[in-house]
């Protein structure tokens, strides 16, 4: 295919060489025409036109996709059998199996990729993926739609910045149409939904933070697929996504990038935080495997539009990504109605908080919902949780996961402390969007293994610690 397109390009780049009727062009004299080789359809999708919670009847199928479950959790083992086998001393161990190609390595055995699903795990991980891109494309288009010229110009982004966001809505469109092509015939569609904001800051707080858990759910699973072409494919759109995260937080005022490592999370925790803001999805869409944890309310969520974040009392629109309100922001606490260098907020490549959003030693006051209730599309699933009464709460952030117990817990609320962690000596691990999570255990888990975390998660929320 790839030699057949090359060809008829070198074919009409020839015919354009030698053919009069093809435009003079004197400057620069390299320029030349040639035809567009076939351009590949998009998946259909619509600007989604109805916004808003569900108010349909009830649903005809409710809970997640499941079939025989074998056992409660996983058991934890230790390291298989040739973990340490490798002796990673810088010498060759194996021949080459062609010049300047080393031995070993997965997917490099001359097989051609195929890019299909090869498991329950890939298709289910694909699918939540996808169910991600199709809210992203409408999220950008519904924001463009929904604010005037002047209220983006009020939260100081121009009509440039505008078409950034347009541009990144049409991104959402290739992602959507790579990924429904490697699941073939039943790839979830697009869907209705509904967003927790209703102005520009608040929407971009939420794009920020919608598109942090996008960006961690895949980087949670991606090692993890067994279809390694298939992954490939994914890393090269979440590679996008990661700088869509970036561009929201620039918009937002925020430093862009306060972290050394992104973090990854396991699937149902970007389930959690996406489903809710699904309203409704088409008859016979392919339904989900992955779990959605109760919802938790961060009641001093840092609130990224005050000159001090840190301020905040019952300052988000909601539970699950907590985004952020402006109603209680007085001017004189506005960060953007100051130009101090490290107190404004303005639109930038980069700024300075110097009163940081939150900071080891921050007490912070969680809230959090029962399990049972009706989320996601149609209200079809329903939230649920295999831990007992939380104890503590996991800072869940680049490489870690660091537990804080929880103090004074009643009546479905605690209070607990920021941690003081570091990844490596100069990185405080806890800054930017970032993930809290209840738990009812502390257990030990590394990047890798951090769904392992799952039977004893009891409810997760973002939290924005810078
Ligand atoms: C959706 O709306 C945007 C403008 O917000 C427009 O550029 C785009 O063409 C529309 N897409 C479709 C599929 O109608
Ligand atoms: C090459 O590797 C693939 C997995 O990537 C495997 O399915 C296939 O059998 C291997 N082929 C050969 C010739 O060893
Ligand atoms: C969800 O609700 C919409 C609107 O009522 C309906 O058209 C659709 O068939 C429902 N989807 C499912 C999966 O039940
Ligand atoms: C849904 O699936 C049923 C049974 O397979 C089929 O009869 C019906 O046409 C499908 N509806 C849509 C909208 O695809
Ligand atoms: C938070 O504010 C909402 C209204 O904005 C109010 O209903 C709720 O009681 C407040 N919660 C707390 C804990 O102050
Ligand atoms: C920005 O913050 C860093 C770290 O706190 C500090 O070293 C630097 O001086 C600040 N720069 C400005 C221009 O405020
Ligand atoms: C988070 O990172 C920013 C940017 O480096 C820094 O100004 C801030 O102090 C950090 N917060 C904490 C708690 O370390
Ligand atoms: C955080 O993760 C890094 C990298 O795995 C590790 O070296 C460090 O010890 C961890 N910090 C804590 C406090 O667990
Ligand atoms: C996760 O992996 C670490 C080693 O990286 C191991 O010590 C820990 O026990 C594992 N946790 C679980 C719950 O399996």
């Amino acid at each position: 295919m790839v030699g057949q397109h090359r060809l008829a390009a070198i074919a009409a780049l020839l015919f354009a060489a030698s053919s009069d009727a093809v435009p003079v062009v004197s400057e620069p004299t390299t320029t030349l025409f040639s035809a567009a080789a076939t351009v590949p359809p998009t998946v259909s999708h619509t600007n989604v036109t109805s916004h808003g919670p569900y108010d349909g009847p009830p649903p005809t199928t409710t809970g997640a996709l499941s079939t025989e479950v074998l056992a409660p959790s996983i058991p934890a083992l230790p390291p298989g059998p040739d973990a340490y086998k490798y002796p990673s001393d810088g010498q060759l161990h194996g021949a080459q199996p062609a010049p300047y190609t080393p031995s070993g390595g997965l997917g490099t055995n001359g097989s051609a990729p195929v890019y299909r699903m090869l498991s329950d795990f890939d298709y289910e991980s694909i699918a939540l993926a996808l169910y991600q891109e199709y809210i992203e494309l409408d999220l950008f288009h519904w924001g463009l739609a929904t604010f005037s010229e002047q209220d983006f110009e009020d939260a100081g982004l121009t009509a440039q910045d505008r078409y950034l966001i347009q541009f990144m809505a049409e991104q959402e469109v290739g992602h959507a149409t790579l990924l429904t092509n490697m699941l073939g015939p039943q790839a979830p569609r697009q869907c209705t939904y509904n967003y927790p904001v209703t102005n520009v800051r608040e929407y971009i707080d939420f794009c920020q933070k919608l598109t942090r858990f996008g960006e961690s759910g895949v980087y949670g699973f991606l090692n993890h697929l067994n279809a390694r072409d298939v992954g490939q494919m994914l890393l090269q759109s979440i590679s996008t996504e990661a700088r869509q995260q970036m561009v929201f937080r620039q918009f937002q005022g925020l430093f862009p990038m306060p972290v050394w490592f992104e973090v990854g999370t396991p699937q149902s925790w970007a389930w959690t935080l996406l489903a809710p803001y699904i309203s409704s999805c088409p008859e016979n869409q392919t339904r989900l495997i992955w779990q959605n944890f109760p919802a938790v309310y961060i009641l001093n969520q840092p609130n990224p539009v005050r000159v001090n974040g840190a301020d905040a009392w019952n300052e988000t629109t909601g539970p699950w990504t907590n985004t952020l309100s402006t109603q209680d922001v007085d001017v004189e606490d506005d960060c953007l109605a100051t130009d101090e260098v490290g107190e404004g907020c303005h639109p930038a490549v980069t700024n300075n908080r110097s009163a940081p959003l939150s900071y080891a030693g921050r007490q912070v006051f969680l809230k959090w919902d029962d399990p049972g209730q009706a989320v996601g599309p149609n209200n079809s699933y329903v939230t649920d949780t295999t831990a007992g009464t939380p104890a503590f709460a996991a800072w869940v952030t680049q490489l870690n996961v660091t537990y804080s117990p929880l103090q004074d817990v009643k009546d479905n609320s605690a209070w607990t402390v920021q941690p003081d962690v570091s990844t490596y000596a100069g990185d405080p691990a806890i800054n930017g969007t970032m993930f809290l999570v209840l738990t009812d255990e502390d257990i030990y888990v590394t990047p890798f293994n951090i769904s392992m975390m799952n039977p004893h998660v009891y409810g997760v929320a973002l939290y924005q610690a810078g």
